[in-house]
Formats: C-alpha cells, sequence, structure tokens
C-alpha cells in the first residue's frame, strides 16, 4: 500500500513552532516513527509552504497512491482548490489536525478539505498522523 503525507505552510517548522500548541516533535521524528510502526507500507512525505504545489502534488497522487493523509495547515480555512484536488483524484483521504482546531479561534473553525475526506483527527498530537495511516489501512484492505 503506498500512501503519500502532504503537509501544508508552516509545518516544516514543526517542533519548534509554538510547541505549546505543536509539541516539540519535528516532522523528521514523526516520519521515522512512522516508519518504524508500518515497515511494510510505501510512505512519500511532502511539505509545501504553497496552496498550488499541494494542488499538484495531489494530482500527481492519481494512480500513484492508495491513500492521501493531509494537514493543509492554514489553507484548510481557506482553500478550495485544495477541496476540489481532493474530489478531483477521488483517493480516500484522512484530514489532521496536530492542535484540537475546535476549540480555537473561529477563523479554524471552518475546513473545506474535510468535504473530500473520509475521516478528520484534530488534538491528538503528532500521533494523529500515525492515526490517520490506521484509517486508510483499515479503509483500503
Ligand atoms: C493545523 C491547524 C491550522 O489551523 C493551522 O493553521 C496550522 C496547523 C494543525 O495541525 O493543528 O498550520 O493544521
Amino acid at each position: 500500500m503506498r500512501i503519500v503525507i502532504l503537509n501544508g505552510p508552516n509545518l516544516n517548522l514543526l517542533g519548534r513552532r509554538e510547541p505549546a500548541i505543536y509539541g516539540t516533535r519535528s516532522m523528521e521524528q514523526v516520519l521515522l516513527d512512522i516508519q518504524h510502526a508500518y515497515p511494510e507500507l510505501h510512505i512519500a512525505y511532502h511539505q509545501s509552504n504553497h496552496e498550488g504545489d499541494l494542488v499538484d502534488n495531489i494530482q500527481f497522487a492519481y494512480g500513484v497512491f492508495d491513500g492521501i493523509v493531509i494537514n493543509p495547515g492554514a489553507y484548510t480555512h481557506t482553500s478550495i482548490a485544495i477541496l476540489d484536488a481532493l474530489k478531483a483524484v477521488d483517493i480516500p483521504a484522512v484530514e489532521v489536525h496536530i492542535s484540537d482546531v475546535s476549540s480555537r479561534e473561529d477563523f479554524r473553525q471552518i475546513s473545506y478539505v474535510r468535504n473530500a475526506c473520509f475521516k478528520t483527527i484534530c488534538g491528538k498530537g503528532t500521533d494523529g498522523y500515525l492515526e490517520a495511516i490506521d484509517a486508510l489501512i483499515e479503509k483500503v484492505k
């Protein structure tokens, strides 16, 4: 099974970005955890600070990956383009947020991408990425 993890803006700064909200683990550490937990899976990772680049990577996933884990960062709350790309490729997708967006600011209460994801995981810290992969394995098998 092939899964791509897509992270949006500022998630390259995990580990030192607002650690009280996003924790102290870097994405490199999270990816190592994932590789240890799921050695049989082919996992690709891409982070971008640019909306169109995320759209390009979702389009690229078509025919290549069986599942998408996506944390679009702030684009969650603004991007119809990312939503449309997820709908266009129609690959099972899980939305992840490290923080519990439901208990944060009003502007974080809308998620466009949620409409194209079969599951949303919020507020579990970086363990949310592992939970998302579990959900994809369950969905695709
Ligand atoms: C986030 C929540 C978003 O509101 C925020 O803009 C992020 C990270 C999260 O993982 O909790 O960049 O997606």
